[in-house]
């Protein structure tokens, strides 16, 4: 997890060349190529999106529904590595997935989402994508920068129908290769976040927010993004870092 000897200039370069979200949703039309060029169907050129990085079998994700709270303006929407892998129940043999004996896991995001959730009383809702990332650490590193690299947005495996009623969204995500991770991409892609007042809330091993501020705004210029809080990985798992996260949301009320 040594993001800044191990990954380095180039891809940071890279990325920034890239512009990450700015160049929208490709998938659907590498999708629709690939169906056109090979006979396959789009859910194979959907599970390619994954695949073509690391050799694992994704699995189709079970959709976690939203969480409603009790603040019908306000969403927390996380994307973790949380919910958005197949991990066995038990299995501990990744770096970053607490997996419960039954199988749930808890991420550093979705811890921090909680916290807000909870705070708020907003709806909690997991960004998930279609098919799952590999179990293992490195090749979801793999995964993850191959998405970034090749502006692939994989398609999300929930949906919210009445994001129109949300005044107030806290976006919550890890940053990965130095800026949003793909699935956060596509949820920008796949709604109009519009005259809404969005908190982005970030957790790392050291690059902080890095250019995620700038993708989101780029994704919703109509948008009020606002900058939350970012906590390193082990900040996550601490009470100061609980602390400091709800006193930030007590002092920057959800509009109603
Ligand atoms: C695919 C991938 C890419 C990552 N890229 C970065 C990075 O560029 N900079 C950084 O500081 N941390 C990076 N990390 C570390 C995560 O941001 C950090 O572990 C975060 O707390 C994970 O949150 P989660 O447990 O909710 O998934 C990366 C992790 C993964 C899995």
């Amino acid at each position: 997890m040594k993001w800044k000897y191990w990954l380095g200039a180039a891809v940071l370069g890279a990325a920034v060349l890239a512009g990450g979200c700015g160049f929208g949703r490709l998938p659907a039309v590498s999708a629709l190529s690939n169906q056109v060029e090979s006979g396959k169907t789009g859910e194979q050129a959907e599970i390619e999106n994954f695949t073509r990085y690391a050799d694992y079998t994704p699995e189709k994700a079970v959709p976690r529904g939203i969480i409603p709270g009790n603040h019908r303006h306000t969403l927390v929407a996380y994307f973790s590595r949380s919910g958005n892998t197949a991990a066995a129940a038990g299995d501990r043999s990744s770096p970053g997935l607490d997996v419960g004996k039954d199988g749930s896991t808890a991420g550093n995001a979705e811890r921090m989402a909680r916290w807000i959730a909870d705070e708020t009383g907003g709806d909690l809702f997991t960004i998930q994508t279609e098919y799952t990332y590999p179990v293992d650490y490195q090749k979801t590193v793999r995964v993850g920068e191959g998405q970034d690299m090749d502006h692939v947005h994989p398609a999300l495996a929930g949906h919210i129908d009445d994001m129109g009623r949300y005044t107030t969204i806290y976006l919550v995500y890890p940053t990965w290769h130095y800026t949003l991770p793909a699935p956060v991409c596509t949820f920008l892609d796949d709604y109009d976040l519009s005259g809404k007042t969005v908190y982005a809330f970030n957790t790392s091993a050291g690059s902080r927010f890095a250019d995620t501020l700038e993708r989101i705004r780029e994704a919703e210029p109509e948008a009020r993004v606002v900058q939350g809080l970012s906590l390193m990985e082990n900040e996550t798992k601490t009470k100061e870092g609980e602390e400091e996260v709800r006193n930030f949301v007590r002092n920057h009320p959800s509009d109603s």
